[in-house]
């Protein structure tokens, strides 16, 4: 399979300790990174149950916890964790080259 995505640098490694997380832009997507146990994922910022930017949110157990209304999703995956999130965030493809953090869409087909 070819790598068709489009990855964009957002960040560097050393701006996301583990366990810390922090706001991102890429064109005209706003994006959460999250730095979970070294491991860098990447989440649509804004919590899909209101206006919440998710960057502002806690890292519990594998989950973020969306600061307005204590709704959480599943940083793996994107899939909602806890009311009233019932919506999954969009989550994006991370890849980590040298000290650089890229995220892109993931494929349309
Ligand atoms: Fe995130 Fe309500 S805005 S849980």
């Amino acid at each position: 399979m070819t790598d068709t995505a489009t990855y964009q640098t957002v960040a560097k490694v050393s701006d996301l300790e583990p366990g810390e997380l922090m706001y991102v832009e890429a064109d005209d997507a706003f994006i959460c990174l999250i730095n979970m146990d070294g491991e860098i994922h990447a989440l649509d910022d804004t919590c899909t149950h209101e206006e919440a930017s998710l960057s502002d949110g806690t890292i519990i157990d594998g989950e973020i916890e969306c600061p307005l209304h204590g709704g959480a999703f599943e940083v793996r995956t994107g899939l909602p964790a806890n009311f009233p999130v019932v919506v999954p965030a969009e989550t994006y493809a991370v890849k980590v080259e040298g000290e650089r953090v890229m995220a892109a869409k993931r494929g349309e087909g």
